[in-house]
């Protein structure tokens, strides 16, 4: 008898339906029936699917060059890639080291900046340790999450990994220190600081974080004062500034990277996602001058590397996203579409299970509570997100919905609103229109 081959699901409880054609914001199933992605995915699909001319680049280059293993080889695509995304990059961060996507960024960036250390001061650097924030995601492999401090997707791994020190995000929501903008004088940012004097400068390599935080809470946008505030701690205490602009970056919140919406510049940059949109399995990190001069200097190789590291693919991918989204100007329209979906989505707030309404550019996130005065979170054998999401998709609408932020990942919804950076006016006064629907309908089966 053959045996028959079996993909494993993401979750074998819940039916996914079939996939078979995208075009634009739309993703058709087996039925014919179209969805707005509104959430591109997981804010992958940036420019929309199935570009002619990205599709094309990538077939030409396939043609031409389908792979050169990067330890023998170099290749033009990838250089050209390299250049492109140099244009967009913030201050010196213009040596890049391409990957298959967002968690192999991460490891990227931590090895890297660990190997800095130990380059620049001698083997016996005692520089070992990343503090990142509760709440946060990094991705799925094991130095990602010892970085990463969201208790429900980390939790039942937790013994494999070693533990590095979290401070709390600014959720101020629900703020964790129970203060209060401005009066708490950024209380969030100088636990940086205090967590590096208990710990000992002397051991902490980088601070790690998401300039909006992303899945896990739903677009957290800080106070204005934090990045430049957590820069100078930086600075001052010798640790580098790793951001995770995997799911901000690329224009996503309207600017080129989400830290430059605060003019500040961190030593390394980890990218995915929407660098090659859905078209290639696509990830890298851009790295400043400065700890790639002491590399350089110094071993002559960043001691580490996957086997589609610099792929011709990749970089084909790459160029022709990049290209399609100065064409069509997309950061400009994230820029404007994003206030237009923030004003639009404002009309949900009188919806009972609204509780806050946040985000920045095309990254919008809606938190669900069981009572809007005392933002109690609904039990979270209700669901509640994915109650929404699943009413969302009754009605033509995908969402991306998360659960777990409060009470140590025990409870609290949340859902992130992300379309495409080609949205137009019209398509998000559709998007919103089934939103609200989705919610009312919602609120009525939990409430
Ligand atoms: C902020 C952030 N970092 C890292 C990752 C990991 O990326 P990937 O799933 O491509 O490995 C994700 C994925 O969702 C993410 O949202």
């Amino acid at each position: 008898m053959k045996k028959q081959g079996l993909n494993i699901p993401r979750n074998y409880n819940t039916a996914a339906p079939l996939a078979v054609r995208a075009e634009g914001i739309y993703i058709y199933d087996e039925n014919d029936k179209r969805y707005i992605d509104g959430c591109c995915g997981a804010l992958i699909a940036n420019i929309g699917y199935c570009v002619p001319e990205v599709v094309e680049a990538i077939v030409k280059q396939l043609r031409t060059l389908n792979f050169a293993h990067p330890s023998r080889w170099k290749n033009e695509a990838i250089e050209t890639a390299a250049e492109k995304l140099a244009e967009l990059t913030p201050g010196d961060l213009n040596n890049i080291w391409f990957v298959s996507g967002g968690s192999e960024a991460i490891e990227s960036a931590l090895k890297l900046a660990r190997q800095y250390y130990v380059e620049r001061d001698g083997k016996s650097s005692s520089k070992h340790l990343f503090i990142g924030r509760w709440n946060s995601y990094h991705g799925g492999t094991l130095g990602c999450m010892a970085v990463a401090g969201n208790m429900s997707r980390r939790k039942i791994f937790s013994p494999l990994f070693m533990e590095h020190p979290k401070i709390e995000p600014h959720y101020c929501y629900r703020c964790p220190f129970g203060l209060q903008y401005p009066a708490c004088d950024i209380r969030c940012a100088r636990q940086l600081e205090e967590t590096i004097l208990r710990m000992g400068a002397e051991s902490i390599v980088a601070f790690i974080a998401e300039p909006v935080v992303g899945s896990t809470v739903g677009a957290l946008v800080p106070p204005v004062e934090y990045w430049p505030l957590v820069r100078d701690i930086c600075n001052r205490y010798d640790i580098l500034l790793i951001a995770d602009e995997v799911m901000t970056g690329m224009g996503r919140t309207g600017k080129a990277f989400c830290l430059d919406h605060w003019d500040v510049v961190p030593d390394i940059i980890a990218s995915a996602k929407g660098m090659a949109a859905g078209y290639m399995p696509a990830g890298g990190i851009f790295v400043s001058n400065t700890l790639m001069d002491v590399i350089k200097k110094e071993s002559g190789n960043f001691a580490h590397g996957h086997t589609y590291n610099a792929n011709p693919l990749v970089g084909a991918a790459v160029s022709a996203v990049v290209d399609y989204i100065k064409k069509h100007n997309l950061i400009e329209n994230a820029a404007k579409q994003g206030e237009r979906l923030e004003e639009e989505i404002r009309s949900l707030e009188e919806i009972p299970i609204v509780g806050d309404l946040r985000g920045l550019g095309l990254m919008r996130g809606v938190e669900l509570v069981a009572d809007k005065k005392t933002k109690k979170p609904f039990p979270a054998k209700e669901k509640a997100a994915a109650l929404v999401a699943a009413e969302c998709m009754s009605r033509g609408l995908v969402i991306y919905p998360s659960s777990g932020m409060v009470n140590g990942g025990t409870a609290g919804d949340n859902f992130l609103l992300a379309p495409a950076l080609t949205v137009t006016e019209g398509q998000i006064v559709e998007i919103v229109g089934i939103l609200r629907e989705s919610l009312t309908a919602a609120a009525e089966l939990l409430l």
